[in-house]
């Protein structure tokens, strides 16, 4: 049986600081990443999850339960587990003396890859991560998105077996995000792993195969984003402008929400055909369309805060 791509049990983070409360990051995590997925973190601001990459990567000592890179004890036996990483850190910057071209190189051969890979990756890297233009000008001259895409250019050509990225797609342009998407499944394809956390829920759900949902340093659910949406009730919303005012008649099919004299309803595919024979009766138009992960997330973590 081969083992998975990385694994915690209980993983805990306690940050201790004289003179100030300790800060409980993480509260027992239990995760797993299986070879060649893509798994996206999410969760608010505060959550832990650069916390938990920053353990998963060597950065940063737990303080109790364990977590394994291909098998390897990251606590324990770090040195071994670091040649399968590789990570782009939450707001990573590049060497603003070095241009983007010398960055990715330099660290493709600190890494140990001979002179022809470093060098074919390097370009195959920029090239994807739209780079060419500014390839040769100091970092230092670049703006934040094009220093973001070095960042993620650097990591991507390392083609390591497992892929660290905190929020990778911070600050680019809706095609940048893009690149990077294709870039990181590219990756997978050729057998890589990925782990990455974001806020954006559209590239969650356009990236990964499955997703956790952090919260106060614990996993609130994992599963996919289908399984997400249709916990909250269904994988559809149906707006009902007007409908307000008969949100009683509509709560059986599932989550109402009114907004002023507007209703929305998630419902599940199988009682779309009902609800709009009752939206027809009750004088309603409805527009009916995709859930979205972000409606889902909100709920999802909403009911969580409101339960304390
Ligand atoms: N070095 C540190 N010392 C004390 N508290 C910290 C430190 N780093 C992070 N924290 C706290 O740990 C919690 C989790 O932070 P973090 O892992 O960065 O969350 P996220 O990445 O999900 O936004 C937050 O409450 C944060 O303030
Ligand atoms: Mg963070």
């Amino acid at each position: 049986m081969s083992v998975e791509a990385l694994r915690s049990e209980d993983l805990r983070k306690i940050y201790t600081q004289r003179g100030a409360p300790p800060v409980t990051a993480l509260a027992g995590v239990s995760l797993n990443v299986h070879r060649g997925e893509r798994v996206a973190l999410l969760g608010r601001n505060g959550a832990g999850k650069t916390t938990f990459l920053k353990i998963a990567s060597t950065l940063l000592r737990p303080t109790s339960g364990t977590i394994e890179v291909f098998g390897h004890d990251v606590g324990r036996a770090p040195e071994k587990a670091r040649p399968y990483i590789a990570v782009v850190p939450q707001e990573g910057k590049p060497f603003f003396h070095l241009t983007p071209r010398e960055q990715v190189y330099t660290y493709l051969r600190a890494r140990g890859l001979g002179r022809e890979v470093a060098r074919s990756r390097t370009e195959e890297s920029l090239e994807r991560m739209g780079l060419t233009e500014f390839a040769d000008r100091l970092a230092i001259t670049l703006s934040g998105g094009q220093r973001q895409r070095t960042m993620v250019a650097t990591v991507i050509a390392t083609e390591a077996p497992l892929l660290f990225l905190d929020e990778p797609s911070i600050g680019m342009d809706p095609f940048a995000r893009r690149d990077v998407w294709e870039s990181l499944r590219n990756l997978t394809r050729r057998g890589s792993t990925i782990l990455l956390t974001t806020h954006y829920l559209d590239e969650a759900e356009a990236l990964s195969d499955r997703l956790y949902i952090i919260e106060r340093g614990e996993v609130l659910v994992t599963g996919t984003s289908e399984d997400l949406k249709r916990s909250v009730g269904g994988t559809l919303k149906v707006s009902l402008a007007g409908g307000a005012r008969v949100v009683e008649s509509f709560r059986s099919f599932g989550s109402c929400v009114a907004d002023g004299e507007h209703l929305t309803v998630i419902v599940a595919p199988e009682r779309l055909g009902e609800l709009m024979e009752l939206a027809v009766r009750s004088h309603l138009t409805a527009t009916v369309g995709p859930v979205t992960l972000e409606e889902a997330f909100l709920r999802v973590v909403g009911r969580s805060i409101n339960e304390d």
